[in-house]
């Protein structure tokens, strides 16, 4: 397996020059664009990686995936579904048109920026503060690693360029959609976009869904199987936004990717996999970390299709 992780990055690294950082946060620019990193996590506690695995990054919208945890442990998938919808899109990101054209205009999917400060804004806690401590909690117990924090400069480059996303937060408090501060929600969302993790971080939580929401390193259930299910489903349908057509076929495991360069990937029954690799496509998808997937899914037949 080592062997496999190391010819996928060496195989794969070309493509890193293909692709961009993203600039329209400022502080992931600086990120160095030719890194690529690979991390596996075995239900059966096998750890391996590969390339630029100890680089840190943000998890930017893989965090998406850790906030969907939360807010269904926290009130149910009834609640939650009331609020946002579980329907793939063909639109950007951070798309504004699609809000308004739905009826009710829930967000269409909780791995979308809009759909994402709505479960964001749900995490329980009396204020912004709270919700967000339990995010870091929870984020450090699905990794299994207590020194993970929020990258404070990356949170500050994003509060201060992030009209989009509270142009979207507001529209969803005129309609109801998000109940309570709307400055709050934003906050929360602003700050677990900047945890910073690395590509062994997220592996372990690919590991831990794969696995049905048991941590494979302490046989603890951190979520019920049910919650691991609709999770998977959705990052499988959504998780690349409109990309994931795409990346179904190609790759055919459930994946979420962040514009740090991240993607979380779970087998399962079988492992985790976090890829780094801050080169992005034009769908803010890391060029690499997308071809490493593909080797490892043609070598080792992960697709679950
Ligand atoms: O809100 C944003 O735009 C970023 N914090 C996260 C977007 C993102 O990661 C999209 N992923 N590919």
């Amino acid at each position: 397996m080592k062997r496999l992780l190391e010819a996928a990055i060496e195989n794969n690294r070309e493509w890193t020059k293909k692709g961009n950082v993203a600039t329209y946060i400022p502080e992931l620019s600086k990120a160095n664009k030719e890194h690529l990193g690979v991390a596996v996590y075995t239900i059966d506690n096998e750890e391996y990686y590969a390339g630029d695995c100890d680089v840190k990054f943000t998890m930017q919208s893989v965090s998406k995936v850790v906030a969907l945890m939360l807010a269904l442990l926290d009130n149910g998938k009834e609640y939650v579904f009331s609020k946002v919808d579980m329907e793939p899109t063909a639109d950007t990101f951070n798309s504004i048109s699609s809000l308004e054209k739905r009826n009710p205009n829930k967000p269409l999917n909780p791995m979308i920026n809009s759909g994402a400060i709505v479960t964001s804004s749900m995490i329980s806690g009396k204020d912004g503060s709270e919700a967000i401590e339990r995010i870091l909690k929870f984020t450090r117990k699905i990794t299994n690693n207590p020194t993970i924090d929020i990258n404070y400069d990356v949170y500050k480059s994003e509060k201060e360029t992030g009209d989009r996303n509270r142009a979207l937060a507001y529209f969803m408090k005129s309609t109801g959609i998000i109940e309570g501060s709307v400055e709050d929600a934003l906050d929360v969302y602003f700050k677990q976009c900047s945890i910073e993790v690395t590509c062994k971080d997220i592996a372990r939580i690919g590991a831990m869904l794969a696995n049905d929401g048991v941590m494979p390193w302490s046989g603890e259930r951190i979520i019920p199987r049910q919650i691991a299910r609709i999770v998977k489903t959705i990052m499988v349908t959504c998780g690349m936004y409109d990309a994931s057509g795409e990346f179904a076929v190609r790759i055919g495991i459930p994946g979420k990717s962040g514009v740090g360069g991240g993607i979380l990937a779970s087998v399962p029954g079988r492992m985790g996999i976090g890829v780094y690799g801050p080169s992005l496509d034009a769908k803010g998808n890391s060029i690499g970390g997308l071809k490493v997937l593909e080797e490892l899914s043609r070598e080792l037949d992960l697709s679950i299709f």
